[in-house]
């Protein structure tokens, strides 16, 4: 378990939840999270040797959980991960999509990234979360009902190149799912975190970079992986049972949006 994992009283016994790039990071505090209130969580990765180790480690506290090898990009492999959540705990009631190329991700320009390298991170990080959520919304409408957390950024809003396109892209996709699933009492919101640390947010903003992100903000520390589980369980939760469409910054107030 990570160390950061914090107590929860919402209750989700009974309730299946997957998590898409859960093998570290912010999923797989998500992961740890649901599973410590009582959900049967699918940890879901590319990682597959990872995601069968947090998988592992939630078992071996007492939670219910299977490691699931995936691609969010490719249709395919959204399926049987969809297929391994119903086979092995009956069903579907929350998505979190939360997979993305981040750690270790390209730094380049929209005029100059290489095109093949683009259209593959728009794959994942943008239309990603649009393909687990066509593989997974049959089943949740099966079970009366649903959630769905898109993770969003910040980045949406500020200069962030290509990651911040994809970022503002799932603010849309969320926007729009919230009305096509809506009739189906499926309830999309995404979360937009501002800089947290994880080891792929390490590798990705040097510390040089961070020191002035982290002046700029209300609250002058990064966030961690703890601060943005209460936005995430909660929104899952019947507690936001009509809240649905929109984009809630977790940020340390970095943006303060009309
Ligand atoms: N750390 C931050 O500062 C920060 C801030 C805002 C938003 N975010 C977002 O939060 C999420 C997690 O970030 P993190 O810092 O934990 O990074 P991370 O790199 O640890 O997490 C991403 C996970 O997605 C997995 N993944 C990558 N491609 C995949 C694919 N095609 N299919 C399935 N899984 C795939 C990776 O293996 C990894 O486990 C990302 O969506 C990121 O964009 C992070």
């Amino acid at each position: 378990m990570t160390d950061t994992a914090p107590t929860t009283t919402f209750d989700f016994a009974g309730k299946v939840a997957i998590v898409t790039g859960s093998a570290g990071g912010i999923g797989q505090a998500y992961a740890e999270a649901l599973a410590a209130a009582g959900a049967a969580v699918v940890v879901a990765d590319i990682d597959a040797d990872k995601a069968a180790a947090v998988a592992e480690g939630i078992r071996s506290s007492g939670g219910s959980a299977i490691g699931v090898a995936v691609d969010v990009a490719d249709p395919a492999s959204a399926e049987a991960m969809a297929a391994s959540a119903v086979d092995g705990f009956g069903g579907i009631d929350y998505l979190v999509n939360n997979a993305a190329i981040f750690g270790g991700m390209k730094l380049d320009l929209l005029l100059t990234v290489d095109w093949e390298y683009l259209n593959r991170f728009l794959s994942v990080n943008m239309l990603g979360a649009l393909n687990c959520v066509r593989a997974c919304y049959p089943a949740m409408k099966a079970r009366g009902g649903g959630a769905i957390v898109n993770q969003s950024s910040t980045a949406a809003y500020l200069y962030a190149g290509f990651y911040g396109l994809a970022k503002a892209g799932v603010n849309s996709i969320t926007q729009q799912l919230a009305h096509e699933l809506g009739g189906n009492n499926i309830r999309t919101n995404a979360i937009a975190p501002g800089p947290i640390d994880t080891e792929a947010s390490r590798t990705v903003v040097p510390d040089a970079f961070m020191q002035p992100i982290l002046a700029g903000l209300a609250l002058k520390r990064m966030g961690q992986t703890s601060d943005l589980v209460g936005m995430c369980l909660f929104l899952l939760s019947d507690e936001a049972s009509w809240i649905t469409g929109h984009v809630f910054n977790v940020d340390g107030g970095q943006i303060v949006r009309p």
